[in-house]
């Protein structure tokens, strides 16, 4: 099965190394970002979770909830989290799911036969408040994912809830954004007072509405 941009994220109770958790639950009314990685123990992993630890107030901060997930077992997940904490100077106190039947990989899409037929990609799913999917990626094994543009997806995306707006090619928070064509100029100059820089009648940018 494979999740698109709008499903409702399928629920799941799991085993993971900060013990057995509902994901509805645990997200409560915020925010999630659920990500899959190949197995423990291995190096580009070890960078991600890393990563993902050293960015935990960046998440907090946006009412973020992270999960990992990979088909090892919880006492597979127990030992590399001290890999992971010694070697990237990280403390990860994030569930990392346990999915040893592979029932929420093969839910959400995560084992991709033709790449591998055991192992999860790396999935990333970002989940609204209303556990609606907004985003989905997916890299190979051997390329790390880039959690700084998650963080800014998440920016566009709680932004774009928001307000009348879509955020351009490599906008990053305080930047300009674009007033959606469904809102007429003469609308758009009522709701962005700071003003419009109409560029053509179909793209007009304005400051960012809550900076
Ligand atoms: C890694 O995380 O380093 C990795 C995992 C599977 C294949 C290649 C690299």
């Amino acid at each position: 099965m494979s999740i698109r941009l709008g499903d409702i994220a399928p629920n799941f109770t799991a085993t993971t190394s900060i013990g057995t958790i509902d994901f509805y639950e645990y997200l409560g009314d915020g925010w999630g970002v659920l990500f899959s990685h190949p197995a423990d123990y291995t190096p580009v992993c070890t960078t991600e979770l890393g990563r993902t630890a050293l960015l935990k107030e960046e998440f907090a901060k946006r009412n973020v909830k992270v999960l990992a997930l990979s088909v090892d077992s919880i006492e597979r997940h127990e030992g590399w989290i001290k890999d992971i904490n010694e070697t990237q100077g990280a403390s990860v106190d994030f569930p990392i799911i346990a999915d040893h039947d592979k029932s929420i990989a093969n839910a959400y899409g995560m084992i991709h036969p033709n790449a591998s037929e055991t192992f999860t990609v790396r999935s990333l799913f970002i989940i609204g408040p209303d556990k609606k999917v907004k985003l989905t990626i997916t890299y190979p094994a051997s390329t790390g994912r880039n959690f700084h543009e998650v963080l800014r997806v998440i920016d566009s995306l709680q932004l774009t809830a928001q307000y009348s707006v879509a955020t351009p090619a490599d906008w990053k928070e305080g930047e300009d954004v674009i007033v959606v064509p469904a809102v007429s100029t003469e609308d758009a100059l009522q709701k962005f007072p700071k003003g419009l820089n109409i560029v053509k009648p179909y793209l007009r940018f304005t400051p960012q509405p809550n900076k």
